[in-house]
Parts: C-alpha cells; structure tokens; sequence
C-alpha cells in the first residue's frame, strides 16, 4: 500500500507525532475500504485522498487565511499593510518555528502546531479554537502546495534534519521558575553574555539592540522582548518553558536575523541560557483568551506616612516584584507598591487608526499622601527605541472622569477621550530622551527625559480642549533606560479646576490610559489605549481590614453550604424512612 503522501519522507523520523499516528490510522482506514472492491483500485485510491484533503484545505484557506495571506500566499491579503509583523509570504517556503535545521523546511507537525496556537505577538490566530483538527491538517497541506521556491507539495518533499533538544535537565514543569537552581541561571548568564545575545536583544533583553534590522522580505524586524516571553511566536499555553527559548536557538529563526547557535552552544548550555532568558520573564497569570497576563483591573493607591518620595529609584518604590523576581524585601517593603499590569491594544474605532502598537503594556504602581494632600503615579512600560523627532514625541496619558462627583455607581463617560454628556480629565506627559540616539551605544546610566505636561478636557473625539484653569499635574521624575520608560505623575487630590477630577480616599475611581509612540509616528488618536481601571486610595489602615472582610464571607458562604447539605441529607433519611417529617428542617 502507498503511504507516501501521508508521509513524506522527513516525517519517518517523527513517528511518535499523536496527530501523525491519528492521521495514519484514519488514513489507513480509508485507504482500506476504497482497497476492497478490487486491487487496482487501491493504486490510484491516495491520490484521491490527497485530492480530497486539498479541496478541503482550499476551502479553509479562501475562507480563514486569505485576508491576510493572500490568494497567492504571497503575505498581501487585504489586511496586510495594517499589521506588524506582516503576515507570512508563503511562496518562497521560510518558516521561522520548526524543529529542524537553520534554513531547512519545517515538519508537517511543526506547521500544524504553529496553524493551531497561532503565533503569538502577532495577528496570526490561533486556529485551534476555530478550526476542527482535520481542518487544520487540510489548510496546512494546502499552504505547503503554495511554496513555489522549494520542494514542498507533493511527495518528494526536501530531506530536513529533525535536531535534538535534550530534556529539560531539572525535571520542571510549570511555573518552570521554581525548582531551577540560581546558579544555572547565573551560568546561563555567562552564556549570554559570551553569545553577544545583547546586540540585538538588550542589556536587560527587552529587545533594544538593534534598531535597523530587516527580515528576508525587507520588511522591519525587532529582536524578540524577553521580558515578555507570552509575546514568543512559538510559546502558546506553554508562555514559561524554557523548551521554547531551547528550540529558538538551535532552529533560529528563518528569514529573521535570529541565528541559530546550535555549533556555538552545546545541548546542555542552551537549556542554562533558556534558564536565564525565562527568569528574566514576570510571571503574572495568562488569560487563555489573549495569551497574555490577566490584566490587574485594581490599581491600589499606598497610604504613605509624611510626604511621598517622588525618586524612581528610592527604595520606597522598589515593588515586591522589582526585576520580576521573588526578592527578598525587608518588611516595610514588602508593604511597597505593586506594580500592576494595565493590557493596551489599538484605538482602531476612529480615524487614525492603530491596528499594530509596539507596547501592549503599562505596568503602573502609586502611592498617596494624607498630609501632602497629593497622588503619585509610576508608569513604566518597554518601548525598544525612542523618538529623535521632535514632532513625534513620545507620550503616555492618565484619563480620569472628570465629574466623577456627577457620575451614579458604575456609571462612566465613554473610555477615548470621553463624550458629550461626561466629560474626561486628560494628564499627558510628552518626552523627548535628552541626547539619544538609537545606533549609538545605549547610555550606561540611561537617558533624562525632557518632559512637558498638557491638561485637557475631553468631550469626545473632536471635543478635546486645554483647561482653562492653571495645570496642576506635575511629572516629578523620569528616566529610559535599557528599553524602559519611566514616568512619575503627581497631582494634588484637591484642586479648583471646574474639569480636574477630584479624588476622594476610599472609593473607587475610574482611570484608563494611553501610550503613543513617536518612533511610529503616532500621536493623536493614532495610539494605544486601555479600557477604564481602577483605582483607590488605600487607606492607613491595619492589614487585617483587608483580609477579614473575605474571610467573613467565607465563613458565610461555608455556612450556606453546610445548611443545604443538611437540609439535603435530612430529606434523603426522610426518603429513606430513617427520620420522621417533623425532623426536616423548612
Ligand atoms: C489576521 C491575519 C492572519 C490570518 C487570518 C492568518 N494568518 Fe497566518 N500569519 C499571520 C502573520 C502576521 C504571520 C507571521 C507572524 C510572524 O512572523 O511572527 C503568519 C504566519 C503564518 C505561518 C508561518 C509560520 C512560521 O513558522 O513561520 C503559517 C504556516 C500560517 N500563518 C498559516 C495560516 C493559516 C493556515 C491560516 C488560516 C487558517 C492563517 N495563517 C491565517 C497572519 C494571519
Ligand atoms: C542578530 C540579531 C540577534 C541575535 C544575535 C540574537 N537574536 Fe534572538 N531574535 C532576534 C530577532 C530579530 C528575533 C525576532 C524574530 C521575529 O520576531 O520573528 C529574535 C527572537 C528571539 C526569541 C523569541 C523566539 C520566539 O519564540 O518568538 C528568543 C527566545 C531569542 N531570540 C533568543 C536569543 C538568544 C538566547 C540569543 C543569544 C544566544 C539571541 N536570541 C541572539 C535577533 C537576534
């Protein structure tokens, strides 16, 4: 019997892929029952196999892929310009996530893994969650027939050579992090800086080395963040597993300027440098739905005694998470400030639309002051390169409501610069990094921002408006450094201005943010957004205020249930003749 189109000759050596040994069964099947009716039969049977999976894999691609891939699969379907990074060109056959060698076809399997988790930090879906497996294997295999520059549609597919990665050397699984030894990481480390990672991923790996490289389609290319290991293309569901980093340095990535370091870097080493790559990486919660973390929708404002120290770098605000490790902290830091994460997409509802920001982040973190009467906001985020053009500068804005006194329960005016009926309050700090340059060698101390801070009124779209009342908002402190903004706010909770939002202690306040990229050229409502936060004022009260309120309800909660089950078990002996009806509680 021909098995050959199910299995071209470089998938021998995978045969312990599931999907491959399903496919083989079912395909195995069918092959049998077109067999029966007479040997001759069997011959051509295959070809109809194929024929039938190529219908079907047309089918899910002029219905799913060619809006970004293209009629051809030559990476310029309609949506293509939008998106960063642009959709694959299929034609000349490069692939970044394979498990063979550097230049070399993918697997059939490495295809279908990447089809069904999508590629994340890109706008390539994860089809698992719409498309049945069988569909997948169809597309696939109609993809591979639309490579025209190398064998890879039909049964004489190119010879690839399947690499070996080892094994995880400390037995992890997830959260990974735990159970690795720091003095691996640390050798891992040495690695990494041997390997020279740093040109183009950063000193600190948010992806800041590099500003001019392009990929094999000529298109910008920015080195992988790798504090943001949820955005690795080939990293769904599995965002910590150091296999991931493993896999990337000994395949590289094709048509990237990602090497591979498979002569450079033996087995064992590439599982140490993954070790420190992964720990650089914060470990939050993913959301299944987005693949990144789960948003911290409550932003907690400390209480600080005195007067609030606005210095990024006072130990005041070093965060428990600070390098997004476990670190030890003395107890009164441990009270400090979290850093909470705040998700960004694209304003793509009006006009200038942003289908593409670079920063899908803000981490923000805040303290407050009785006796200074005042609020401080922290805003960090990763930005790989800053502007060097003063019409483009870079920016980030805190949005409140403006009439938050106005406002009934969880009422809130519309979340882009407000509407008519409910005005928003706009604090905007514009930077530019003071002698920056993008190619020259990063600034050991990083960069003083030159900032300066607009206030305005939003009604709507093409209703913002500059305060008439004198500007209160103040940025006390600001600094990039190594592919990081860091930009202090502080306003006072009280202030005259008829559209200042006033901020009371103890309630929960509405606040959104947004983030433009002037390397991007973006400004106006060309940006990234948030949807509302939250935000409150903490109060100076003991910790166990916090925690009791929960456990109070606990305790009820446990009670009910404990009610429900008597109730239930009294009615069973009743059923059972063991207890008289009197007994049944009402
Ligand atoms: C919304 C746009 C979009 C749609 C729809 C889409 N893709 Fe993609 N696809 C992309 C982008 C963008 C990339 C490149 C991402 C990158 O380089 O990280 C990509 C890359 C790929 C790759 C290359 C993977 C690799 O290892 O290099 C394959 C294969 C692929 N897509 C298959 C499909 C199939 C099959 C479908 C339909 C079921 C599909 N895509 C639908 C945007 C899309
Ligand atoms: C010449 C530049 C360059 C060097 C040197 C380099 N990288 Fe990369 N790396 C890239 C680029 C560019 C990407 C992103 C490619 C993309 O987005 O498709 C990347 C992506 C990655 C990714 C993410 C892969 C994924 O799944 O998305 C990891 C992990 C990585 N590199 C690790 C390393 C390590 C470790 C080293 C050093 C041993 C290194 N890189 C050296 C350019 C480089």
């Amino acid at each position: 019997m021909n098995f050959r189109l199910l299995k071209p000759k470089h998938m021998g050596m995978t045969m312990t892929n599931n999907n491959y040994i399903k496919r083989l069964i079912l395909s195995f099947l069918a092959v049998a029952l077109f067999a029966v009716p007479g040997a001759a039969l069997a011959e051509q049977a295959p070809d109809a196999i194929k024929k039938d999976l190529l219908e079907e894999g047309k089918k899910v691609y002029f219905k799913r892929c060619v809006w970004c891939h293209g009629v051809e699969g030559g990476g310029d379907g309609p949506s293509a310009d939008r998106l960063f990074t642009r959709p694959r060109n299929f034609i000349q056959g490069t692939f970044k996530i394979r498990t063979t060698d550097s230049g070399e076809l993918p697997m059939e399997a490495d295809l279908i893994k990447t089809v069904k988790n999508g590629l994340p930090g890109s706008a390539m879906p994860a089809w698992g969650e719409f498309l049945s497996n069988d569909e997948i294997v169809a597309a696939v295999n109609f993809v591979k027939t639309l490579v025209q520059d190398r064998d890879f549609n039909d049964t004489e597919d190119e010879e690839v050579t399947i690499q070996d990665f080892g094994t995880n050397p400390w037995g992890t699984k997830g959260p990974y992090h735990l159970g690795v030894p720091q003095a691996d990481i640390d050798v891992g480390k040495e690695i990494f800086m041997k390997n020279k990672c740093f040109e183009c991923h950063g000193g600190e790996g948010r992806g800041d080395g590099n500003p001019t490289m392009k990929d094999d389609w000529g298109f910008p290319i920015v080195a992988a963040d790798w504090q943001q290991c949820w955005n690795f293309r080939g990293s769904r569901r599995n965002h910590y597993d150091p296999f991931n980093v493993v896999r990337t340095i000994s395949t590289g990535l094709n048509g990237t300027p990602m090497p591979n370091f498979k002569d450079q870097i033996n087995v064992e080493d590439r599982w140490k440098i993954a070790a420190f790559v992964n720990s650089l990486c914060p470990r939050k919660n993913i959301d299944r739905l987005t693949n990144k973390p789960v948003p911290d929708f409550l932003i907690q404002s400390v209480y600080t005694e005195g007067n609030v120290v606005g210095k990024i770098d006072d130990p005041s605000w070093a965060s428990p998470d600070t390098d997004y490790r476990i670190v030890d902290l003395s107890e009164e830091q441990a009270e400090n400030p979290l850093k909470h994460y705040i998700a960004m997409a694209g304003q793509i509802t009006r006009g200038k639309r942003n289908f593409d920001p670079k920063t899908d982040n803000l981490w923000i973190s805040s303290r407050w002051s009785a006796e200074e009467g005042a609020i401080y906001y922290l805003v960090e985020y990763h930005q790989r390169f800053m502007s060097d053009d003063p019409e483009f500068p870079d920016a980030v804005a805190i949005q409140w409501p403006a009439k938050l006194q106005d406002l009934f329960g969880a009422e809130k005016p519309y979340f882009i610069f407000g509407d008519s009926k409910k005005p928003v309050d706009i604090w905007k700090a514009s930077f530019m990094a003071k002698d920056y340059s993008a190619t020259a060698a990063p600034n050991e101390k990083g960069y003083q921002l030159d900032v300066s801070v607009t206030e305005t009124v939003g009604n709507g779209f093409d209703a913002i408006a500059d305060k008439e009342s004198e500007g209160k908002v103040e940025v006390v402190d600001s600094i990039y450094h190594q592919g990081r903004v860091k930009v202090m706010f502080k306003r006072s909770l009280k202030t005259e201005g008829e559209f200042d939002v006033q901020i009371p202690s103890e309630q929960f306040i509405p606040v959104a943010f947004m983030q433009w990229s002037g390397r991007d050229k973006e400004h106006d409502e060309h940006m990234a957004i948030s949807t509302w936060y939250y935000t409150i004022l903490k109060p100076a009260l003991p910790a166990s205020l916090y925690y009791m309120p929960p456990i109070i309800a606990a305790i009820f909660i446990c009670f009910q249930g404990w009610l429900v089950w008597m109730t239930k078990r009294t009615r069973k002996m009743y059923d059972e003749g063991k207890a008289r009806r009197d007994e049944l509680p009402k």
